[in-house]
């Protein structure tokens, strides 16, 4: 996970993603259980909640990556199973729409941040200036897929639309390949998610739209937009 201190030079993404960060803190519900996504902007959430030591009773974490830097920081991290109610869950994506859609999982851990998402009761997106766009589709579609099926589900998407590329040499948490789609241009996204979903072999697609975001912080080096 990217940790960049505040003393080095930011470039424009990298203080909307410090800036958002640290608004979203501003609806955690103090004394609370936090799912919390994975990424450099969420790197930004935990290095802000460090500095709150006891805003919220523990964490649920959304990948390996953010189970270690929560400890690092001293949060406690709990098994979703073992906690009866997730009030928020704040995670970050690789491009978002106003209407709240996602495309998420540059990162690898899109399933276990759509589990986190599913069982939250609220869902905050954090995203830098750079992620808002009008149609989702130009970062290519993270699809985590079962190993033994990934030519198969590769060949199926290709039979409809856009190139599925293997993450080649990576695994993710759960044990499981990523294709990465590119060429779309997603005009309906609860539709294509809920088609990809229905292919055999695919675990979870990187499209946050059947569950969107319930609200999206957009950051800028000057302020933080509520959408
Ligand atoms: C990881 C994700 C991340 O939220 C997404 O990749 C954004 O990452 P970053 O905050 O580093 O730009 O979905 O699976």
């Amino acid at each position: 996970m990217t940790h960049i201190p505040a003393s080095f030079p930011q470039t424009d993404a990298q203080a909307g993603k410090r800036r958002v960060a640290e608004a979203a803190l501003s609806h955690v519900e103090p004394g609370s259980v936090l799912g919390v996504g994975t990424g450099s902007t969420v790197a930004f959430l935990i290095e802000a909640l460090a500095a709150r030591p006891g805003l919220i009773r523990a964490a649920v974490s959304s990948s390996n990556a953010t189970t270690g830097a929560l400890r690092a920081a001293g949060i406690t991290v709990l098994d979703l199973n073992e906690v009866e109610d997730l009030p928020l869950c704040i995670d970050g994506a690789d491009e978002a729409t106003r209407a709240h859609h996602l495309i998420k999982g540059g990162g690898g851990a899109l399933t276990r941040e759509k589990i986190l998402a599913a069982a939250a009761k609220r869902f905050i997106c954090i995203v830098d200036q750079s992620k808002l766009v009008d149609t989702l589709g130009t970062f290519p579609l993270p699809i985590e897929v079962i190993p033994m099926a990934r030519k198969l589900v590769a060949r199926t998407i290709e039979a409809q639309q856009g190139r599925a590329l293997w993450r080649e040499g990576v695994v993710t948490d759960n044990g499981n390949h990523i294709l990465d789609v590119h060429g779309l241009s997603i005009q309906d996204p609860p539709s294509l998610e809920r088609r990809l979903g229905q292919i055999t072999g695919v675990v979870t697609v990187g499209l946050f739209a059947v569950r969107p975001a319930d609200v999206l912080l957009v950051g800028s080096p000057t302020g933080t937009e509520i959408i």
